[in-house]
This record gives C-alpha cells, sequence and structure tokens, in this order.
C-alpha cells in the first residue's frame, strides 16, 4: 500500500468519512450548542491546553495584526488573545450560533468580529490573516490537510498557524471500559501523532513546533466524566452506529463496574493526548 493510500485508510478509521455526511456536522454543532452555557465551568481540560497552546505563540510584528480564532466557543480564548495582541484586529469562528452569541455577550468582545461558519471551508478572504489561532476544534474536522490548505491560504506570507488537536489515546480508558460492557464504539477515533507528522509535511508550512503531551483528570465515577463531555458539549459521537448492546441504568451500572478497574487514589482517571503545533507560511 502506497503513502496516500495508508493515510486515507487511516483517515477513514478515525471517523473522516463520517465527519464529511452532511447531518455530522450539524450534529456536532447542536450538541455544543446545547452545552454553551455549562461549557465555560466544565472545560477544566480546554483551559489547561489553551494556555499551553497559547505558549506557542509567536511575537507579531505588526501591532495591528489581523488573528482569526477557529473553533473559538464561547470566546475564551479569543479574548485571551486579544489581552496578549493588545492592537490586533480580532475574529472568532464558530460552528455552533449559540456558542457564538454567548461569545459575543461578554464585554471585553465588542471589538472582535464573530463569523458563524465551518473552519474547513472558512468563507474568509486569502492573505488577510496575520495568525490563525484554534485550541481544540480542529478535532473535529474530516481532514487535518484540508485544514492546512484553507489556513495556509487565508494567511498572509510570514503569518503563523498555532493549534491544538487530539491524538490517539484520547479517553482510552472510557473507550475500552465500554466495549467490555457491550462491545460497542463510544468514542471518537483520533489519529495517532505519526500521521499529523505527515500530514505537515506534506504541507506547504514550515513546521516551528510540533510536540504531544498526555493530559490527564480525575473523576469520582464514569458518569461523572461522561456528565462533563455532555456540559462541553464534546459527546457527540461521530461514527454513530444505531444503539444495539446496553442502554440506561443496566448499562452504567456495568460501565462503572469495567472502569474502576483504572481507578487510584484520586479517582477514575480520563487522559487525552493532545498534540501542539506551530506553523509558519513561508514569508
Ligand atoms: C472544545 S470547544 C473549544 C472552544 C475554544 N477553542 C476553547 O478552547 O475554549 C470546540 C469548538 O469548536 C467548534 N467546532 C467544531 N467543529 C467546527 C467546525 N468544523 N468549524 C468551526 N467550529 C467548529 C464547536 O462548536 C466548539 O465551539
Amino acid at each position: 500500500m502506497d503513502m496516500t493510500s495508508l493515510v486515507s485508510t487511516a483517515d477513514a478509521a478515525c471517523g473522516g468519512n463520517a465527519l464529511q455526511a452532511p447531518g455530522c456536522k450539524r450534529r456536532i454543532a447542536s450538541a455544543f450548542g446545547r452545552a454553551a452555557s455549562t461549557y465555560d465551568n466544565a472545560a477544566r481540560l480546554q483551559k489547561q491546553v489553551a494556555e499551553q497552546t497559547r505558549s506557542c505563540l509567536p511575537a507579531l510584528t505588526a501591532a495591528d495584526a489581523a488573528i482569526l480564532d477557529l473553533g473559538c466557543g464561547t470566546g475564551l480564548e479569543t479574548r485571551a488573545l486579544g489581552r496578549r495582541y493588545r492592537q490586533a484586529r480580532l475574529f472568532g469562528l464558530d460552528l455552533s450560533p449559540d456558542m457564538l452569541s454567548l461569545a459575543q455577550s461578554h464585554q471585553q468582545a465588542t471589538d472582535c468580529h464573530w463569523i458563524c461558519g465551518d473552519l474547513e471551508v472558512a468563507p474568509l478572504p486569502s492573505g488577510y490573516f496575520d495568525l490563525v489561532y484554534s485550541s481544540l476544534a480542529v478535532q473535529w474536522c474530516a481532514d487535518l490537510a484540508d485544514v492546512l490548505s484553507s489556513c495556509y491560504r487565508l494567511l498572509s506570507p510570514g503569518g503563523w498557524f498555532v493549534f491544538s488537536t487530539l491524538a490517539a489515546g484520547t479517553l482510552h480508558e472510557l473507550s475500552t471500559a465500554w466495549r467490555l460492557v457491550d462491545g460497542r464504539n463510544h468514542t471518537n477515533c483520533y489519529p495517532p501523532l505519526s500521521l499529523h507528522r505527515q500530514k505537515l509535511m506534506r504541507s506547504r508550512f514550515a513546521v516551528h513546533r510540533l510536540y504531544q503531551q498526555t493530559h490527564r483528570l480525575y473523576y469520582p465515577s464514569a458518569l461523572h466524566l461522561i456528565r462533563e463531555l455532555k456540559a462541553l458539549g464534546a459527546n457527540t459521537l461521530v461514527d454513530d452506529q444505531p444503539a444495539s448492546g446496553l442502554t440506561g441504568k443496566q448499562a452504567m451500572v456495568s460501565l462503572e463496574k469495567a472502569y474502576r478497574t483504572f481507578a487510584g487514589t484520586q479517582g477514575v482517571p480520563a487522559t487525552w493526548q493532545v498534540v501542539y503545533t506551530a506553523l509558519r507560511k513561508p514569508p
């Protein structure tokens, strides 16, 4: 099998095909929309990851640089970008209108332009942005290669694309526990770092930072983790299959039992594998 076939096989296995189905983006937007009012309180992991993503940001030479936050959600990060680049022209784009209205309602958000759209096809002018930023949104896209080409087009020469996304091994405890309960897939699949690297190497960007970091949070029970994912809106299963296994209370009792095999003194763990990337379009 050649490299192109290997990459597309890995993409298909990781929900790439399902993410291209028209209804899938609608389901993702609805889940995030329903969670808009609970997102900020639930976003423990997202805040840690965002802080680390911001540590990869470059110094920008133009004071009035144009900055785009892709998958901006409630605008937590867009506001942080505004504090760091004080005179920048800020743009926040998200798939969910409800997330955007919440972002817009913040006092510090008045100078930001909010756009409802799909980051994979971002209908914005070419060569306009000095920095495109995205924290934990790209994993909801069908193909990283398409995101890379779209961002390359949006950036001015010398512009930066800094983002974080999820990799293989994310929520492996939940995935294993569910498989023990009903043999089904209840979590999304993410590509390994090696596949990210291949796609970056094939893009026209110069790679300045690329590394993976493990983040682990602890919960009193599996139910607490599941509730948190729902409160974040991050509970859409992209490769949704019709329910066939156990459901309801009995399934949860079995899930707790299976998940407890991972428990330690701090509670039950949930692991996220996060890839951090800083890319530059050649000047
Ligand atoms: C986990 S939240 C992250 C929000 C924000 N970046 C943060 O760090 O707090 C993911 C966000 O990406 C948005 N999203 C998912 N798929 C998207 C897409 N294809 N285009 C634009 N936004 C998308 C969701 O609506 C959601 O607001």
